[in-house]
């Protein structure tokens, strides 16, 4: 049994990436894949709750990145692993590059600590591809905060910690080795899609 792929979609809030996710997953199954969409934080009955508390209670910044990295071990044990393991694809909306790029990057909690919780949860796992839906912090700060609805906990937050955030999932994407793919997310949809596909069709 050929093992799945594990790809992850990451950006800012309001990039666009839950359009894109939609698209990505229903040309992999017009390409005969079996795929799994998921998300986190989430994508476990227990990891839905932990995102339900993530996104509404405040808490110390070292309680949200070990609250994100246990969902995370949930998930991966529940969902990903054995997805994976019998062959299927797994689309999932946001992985730990999140939490590189928002609990280090946008609450400035070192690096080292999360590069520890990295590999206890996931040890050497990586996705085998990662979209970064990359815009400017305007454009997506604007799409967020006019979409009529209330904000959670992250959105609420102001737009110089969405430039950290940027800058960290852009430093990470450079030091990734090739992992992480850098999308110009204010293009047009058309052309957006144009290089999805030639990107997935790379792996
Ligand atoms: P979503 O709106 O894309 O579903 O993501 C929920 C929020 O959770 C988003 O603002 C980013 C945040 N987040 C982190 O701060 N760290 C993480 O590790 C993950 C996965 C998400």
């Amino acid at each position: 049994m050929t093992r799945g792929k594990f790809i992850t979609l990451e950006g800012l809030d309001g990039a666009g990436k839950s359009t894109h996710l939609v698209w990505l997953v229903e040309t992999l199954r017009a390409r005969g894949k079996s795929v799994i969409q998921t998300r986190e934080p989430g994508g476990t009955p227990l990891g839905e709750k932990l995102r339900a508390l993530l996104l509404a209670d405040p808490m110390h910044l070292e309680t949200e990145a070990l609250l994100m990295f246990a969902a995370r071990r949930e998930h991966l044990a529940q969902v990903i692993e054995p997805a994976l393991a019998r062959g299927d694809w797994v689309v999932c909306d946001r992985f730990t590059d999140a939490s590189f790029a928002y609990q280090g990057g946008g609450r400035g909690l070192p690096a080292a600590k999360l590069e520890i919780l990295e590999s206890w949860v996931q040890g050497s796992l990586q996705p085998d591809m990662t979209l970064m839906f990359d815009v400017p912090v305007e454009t997506a700060y604007g799409r967020v905060t006019g979409m009529g609805r209330e904000l959670d906990r992250f959105e609420q937050e102001k737009a110089d910690f969405f430039q950290r955030v940027r800058q960290a999932y852009l430093s990470r994407a450079a030091a990734s080795g090739g992992r992480m793919r850098i999308i110009d997310a204010s293009r047009p949809i058309d052309q957006i899609k144009k290089t999805l596909e030639e990107i997935i069709a790379t792996i």
